[in-house]
């Protein structure tokens, strides 16, 4: 009898295959079965449920008021309707603050149908991580511009400039060594994210980090070109107006992320 997890081409181990033979990941955020399905249908080989959902989905000025029951509801959605792609899950701010809590929001997770975890940051995460992965958890590394550490960081930057640039090195490498097996490089500059991509045996997922990633991301809000009433980071662009339908815009996204045409010079930094 064939199953569910038969039928489904990406699966964890399938990605760093993809990396080894040169294939780009496509990425998407999605938060409901709609969305989800008509994504997985035109190319999409990854789909995130974001804790971006609190800004584009519930109207906050950050992703910090995210609860696990959020993630939750919105994993159930999407985790229904996906034929092809592997589901990521974020745990949302302080779901991770402890081992124990990071299990057990990482266990709900995976209950309603995520695949793998997505953590923000090193430091003492990197202990976080190894304990998830040690338990059967698969981890994506979320680093760079970390929208959880907002109040910290008094705004949405890039990082890894300058001398930060061999910390977000180390970080990288070590969230590799503690089990991660997907980082996502988000507003980092395209050099450092190449040699980061380089460095690393897990595949990296950019977003605003240039063409050298084995993959890319991007919140459907902003793909689809809706007002997301924040400001419009350079890296957002709207493949909606490309594609000319909501289909046609994941289409004309995972052909052009594939084929190395975005992101381009015009929607990265070069430092
Ligand atoms: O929450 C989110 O949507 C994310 C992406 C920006 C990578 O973390």
């Amino acid at each position: 009898m064939s199953t569910h997890a038969d039928s489904k081409p990406w699966t964890v181990p399938a990605l760093a295959q993809a990396k080894r033979e040169g294939r780009k990941l496509v990425m998407l955020t999605a938060y409901d079965a709609g969305f989800a399905r008509t994504f997985d249908a035109n190319g999409t080989d990854l789909i995130l449920i974001g804790d971006s959902l609190g800004m584009v989905v519930q109207g906050h000025d950050s992703t910090l008021p995210v609860t696990v029951a959020d993630m939750v509801y919105h994993t159930r959605a999407v985790a229904r309707v996906l034929e092809r792609a592997l589901l990521v899950a974020d745990l949302p701010f302080g779901a991770d603050a402890t081992p124990e809590r990071a299990l057990e929001a990482s266990l709900q997770l995976l209950q309603a149908g995520a695949e793998m975890v997505k953590i923000e940051g090193a430091g003492f995460k990197l202990d976080i991580i190894r304990h998830l992965v040690e338990r059967e958890i698969p981890v994506c590394s979320h680093l760079g511009l970390t929208p959880q550490s907002v109040l910290r960081l008094g705004g949405f930057r890039v990082q890894g400039r300058g001398e930060a640039a061999e910390q977000l090195r180390r970080d990288a490498a070590a969230a590799v060594d503690a089990g991660a097996a997907l980082v996502v490089l988000e507003c980092v500059p395209s050099p450092l994210a190449a040699q980061i991509t380089a460095e690393i045996a897990a595949p990296t997922i950019g977003i605003g980090a240039g063409p050298g990633c084995d993959g890319q991301v991007l919140v459907m809000h902003d793909f689809l070109g809706l007002d997301s009433g924040h400001r419009r980071p350079k890296f957002v662009k709207d493949f909606l107006a490309e594609g000319g339908s909501i289909a046609g815009a994941a289409r004309a996204y995972a052909d052009a992320v594939r084929n190395g045409s975005f992101p381009d010079a015009d929607h990265a930094y070069a430092q």
